[in-house]
């Protein structure tokens, strides 16, 4: 069977004021009416999953322990971080702790915010990525690119793999190329986007990454070694952990690996990683409009306007986003959605 890792210490700033630190946007329903990190448990759950391993922030061990509760998901642990090292040293520590008992054992590294709509679709593409996967590759799944967006990493696919027609090797992965980059990709015509979603045995993920990063296996082992366990949460030792390096996974061991392979999906997938994200996939209005709450529009186009408190009127605007909740209000035009990120920024700068 397969071991869900699923990945949930992000912050998610680009989604405030919704998401906030001590709540970040996985754990919201944003997309439906259970939280993005429900909805990614329950999307590996049943036949042919084992009991997930969930690996977030200290500070949010009693958020997650009661969302899994909420839809009666029982952890294999729940892996908890001092501070953030961003996703290599997390996924090293999923792979180091089952190692212990198997080191074949299947990973499937999720991040708990995005939206699959064919969950059927997304379960074949995992049965293809496990045959390339238990022969040795990093497995990852590639999504047909839209736009020449920069927050994703982009891969060049090749050839079949031995003896798979679904499974592709990977030429290139570049994560987050720039705009010009990206759309030369797009040109081209043979790349694609990676959905984040990975496939590799424990052992294939952990050699990798010996060989670009060996400190940071380092610290991870020595964060286990060091861990206390208290039920299903799992105390990594601060101070080994605090000295890994900093990395994600796609720069860390993607970009640089020989061993990458894709499985390319139409699976309905989104990365809800700004409001006008949540603008793009929601149902609108006859003027373009997706609202969530009490909402008041008048001659108004092409809008995402999310009333989590109080009432919203809007009149005489095109292309804006308001979030309004009960201690904060953002207004922003719905093509500068991405610099959210700078204004929470700000705000910490400010204090
Ligand atoms: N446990 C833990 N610790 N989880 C983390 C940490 C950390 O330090 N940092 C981030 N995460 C979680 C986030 O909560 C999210 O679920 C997932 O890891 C991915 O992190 P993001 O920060 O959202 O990555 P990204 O969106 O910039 O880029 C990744 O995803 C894209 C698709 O959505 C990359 O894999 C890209 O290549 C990919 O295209
Ligand atoms: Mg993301």
């Amino acid at each position: 069977s397969i071991t869900p890792v699923i990945l949930s210490g992000g912050s998610g700033s680009r989604l405030w004021p919704m998401s906030r630190a001590g709540y970040p946007k996985q754990f919201l329903p944003l997309a439906g009416d259970s939280s993005m990190l429900q909805a990614t448990v329950q999307r590996v759950s049943g036949k042919g999953f084992a009991a997930p391993l969930l690996i977030c922030n200290e500070e949010h061990r009693f958020i997650v322990a009661e969302q899994l509760r909420q839809i009666a998901s029982e952890p294999d642990a729940i892996m908890l971080e001092p501070v953030g090292r961003n996703t290599a040293p997390a996924v090293a520590i999923a792979a180091l702790h089952v190692s212990k008992q198997a080191p074949d054992t299947l990973l499937l590294v999720l991040p708990s915010d995005h939206v699959i709509q064919d969950v059927a679709a997304f379960h074949q593409a995992i049965e293809q990525a496990a045959q390339a996967a238990q022969q040795g590759a990093l497995v990852t799944f590639g999504i047909t690119p839209s736009a020449p967006e920069t927050g994703y990493g982009y891969i060049q696919h090749n050839d079949a793999w031995e003896g798979l027609e679904s499974v592709h090797r990977v030429a290139r992965f570049v994560e987050k190329p720039d705009e010009a980059t990206a759309k030369h990709y797009l040109e081209e015509g043979n790349y694609l986007w990676n959905s984040g979603i990975f496939l590799f045995t424990a052992k294939a993920y952990l050699e990798e990454l010996e060989k670009t990063h060996p400190e940071m296996v380092q610290a991870a082992q020595g964060a286990l070694v060091n861990s206390q366990d208290d039920l299903t949460f799992c105390r990594l030792d601060a101070e080994a952990f605090a000295a890994s390096p900093s990395d994600s996974i796609d720069y860390a061991v993607m970009e640089k690996t020989r061993n990458a392979a894709v499985v390319p999906v139409e699976m309905g997938w989104s990365d809800l990683g700004a409001w006008s994200a949540l603008w793009d996939i929601q149902p609108k209005d006859g003027n373009g409009n997706a609202s969530h709450g009490d909402v008041l529009l008048h001659n108004t186009r092409n809008s995402y306007v999310h009333a989590d408190h109080g009432m919203v009127a809007i009149t005489g605007l095109d292309d804006v986003i308001v979030v309004s909740t009960d201690d904060a209000v953002l207004v922003a035009n719905r093509h500068s959605a991405q610099d959210v990120k700078k204004l929470v920024e700000k705000l910490k700068a400010e204090g």
